[in-house]
């Protein structure tokens, strides 16, 4: 049984008293295990990594390549090889679509994405979209999920790449990633998966889900910030070009040319957030410590608990999936009497921070008319008095507005 109180003892930042922090979509809170593990790097091996021999490089190095396995581990990677550290989502996704163009692995053809996409992932599909001249198509939602038949009419033999949000950041709604891989699959397409809202929140296998890559943040994690992964079968890895070059990412340089370093050393250029990788190890064990499907069961009674109690105010529309086993503990909601601006900014003044805008999902706001919403997120140390707090403030700001 998970004891909530002791959890959130491991969480600093909840030492002020009265604070409610329900921004766990945007970046989730570090643990003091993590920050241990980082702060133990700093104070007593802080050393570059796979270069120096020295006591603290070796032991940086082995604390680094720990927690490739960690990550392999947890996300059901077939090889260590398959596992490349970058700064983020965002990296991982520029990377990939740039080692994609160079390559030419991919089949003539369009590009399938959906209207769900975060900017980080949709973005370098775009760019790439227009460099290459390929036709860039979307499936659509329905209600708070995506349109699986409009996705059996899209994904054809002529799409070369279909690249799908695993669980939103807006609504929550955890997409059925498997059956859209199979349609992709069954037309010879490559299959990226954006797991960034995903990790940590669901468990996440990346041989179940069927895809050929997949990338996420550690900051979404309870890893620090700057450090992410980009997983990439073998089989697509070893024909891919890298698409970032420096030091570490070669084997020999001579003036006229260099040979790439093995895999995934190949994928690193330069020095990497060596600090928040081994961080990024430290919140893997205390995820894997708690169990991400017990973390489920706890967020989504809350989201759960906070849908009902949203809709319960007279002008307020929740925007998130309702079918909480399939929502990550995102409840995004709008108030016919106040922009999600004003709304957070008051809210805010009640120690209740959400987050209003966009939330880099600019075409899945327009899907649902709407241009931005208030974002209320939650993570396994997150509680009922947390809703509570949301919802006393939230009537409090309706009497401010009206
Ligand atoms: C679903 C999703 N994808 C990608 C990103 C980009 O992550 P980062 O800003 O850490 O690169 C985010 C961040 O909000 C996200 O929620």
């Amino acid at each position: 049984m998970i004891d909530i109180k002791k959890i959130r003892k491991d969480f600093p930042q909840l030492d002020k008293p009265g604070y409610h922090y329900l921004d766990a979509a945007a970046s989730s809170l570090t643990p003091r295990q993590v920050l241990d593990a980082v702060s133990d790097y700093y104070h007593n091996y802080r050393a570059n990594v796979h270069r120096a021999l020295f006591k603290e490089a070796v032991g940086a190095t082995e604390k680094y390549e720990e927690a490739r396995k960690k990550v392999a581990k947890f996300i059901n990677a077939n090889s260590l090889e398959e596992i490349i550290f970058t700064s983020g989502a965002t990296e991982s996704s520029n990377i990939l679509v740039r080692s994609l163009e160079e390559s030419n692995v991919l089949g003539a053809g369009n590009i399938v994405t959906t209207e769900m996409e975060h900017h980080g992932a949709l973005v370098p599909l775009q760019q790439m979209a227009k460099r290459a001249k390929r036709e860039l198509k979307y499936i659509p939602l329905v209600g708070f999920g995506l349109d699986y038949n409009a996705a059996e009419r899209l994904v054809t033999d002529k799409t070369a790449l279909v690249s799908v949000i695993l669980a939103s950041n807006v609504t929550g709604t955890v997409n059925d990633v498997r059956r859209i891989a199979d349609i992709a699959r069954k037309n010879g397409a490559v299959v990226i998966v954006d797991a960034t809202a995903a990790v940590g929140h669901i468990p996440v296998d990346v041989s179940a889900l069927g895809a050929d890559a997949l990338y996420f943040s550690g900051h979404k994690t309870m890893a620090p910030t700057g450090v992410g992964v980009l997983w990439v079968k073998h089989a697509l890895l070893e024909k891919l070009e890298p698409s970032s070059f420096g030091g570490h990412m070669i084997s020999s340089v001579s003036k006229d040319s260099a040979e790439w370093a093995p895999l995934p050393e190949r994928f690193e250029a330069g020095t990497k957030n060596i600090g928040g990788v081994i961080g990024l190890g430290a919140a893997i064990d205390y995820l894997e410590g708690l169990g991400v499907a017990n973390i489920h069961v706890h967020v989504r009674a809350l989201t759960k608990y906070a849908i009902e109690k949203l809709e319960g105010i007279p002008g307020v529309r929740v925007l998130a999936e309702h079918d909480v086993e399939k929502n990550t503990g995102v409840v995004s909601f709008v108030c016919d009497f106040a922009h999600p601006h004003d709304i957070a900014e008051v809210l805010s003044r009640d120690n209740v921070a959400v987050r209003p805008g966009h939330h880099c999902a600019q075409p899945l706001h327009s899907a649902l008319g709407v241009n931005a919403t208030t974002r209320a997120s939650f993570h396994i140390y997150n509680t009922k008095e947390d809703v509570d707090a949301l919802v006393a403030a939230l009537i409090k700001a309706k009497e401010v507005f009206l």
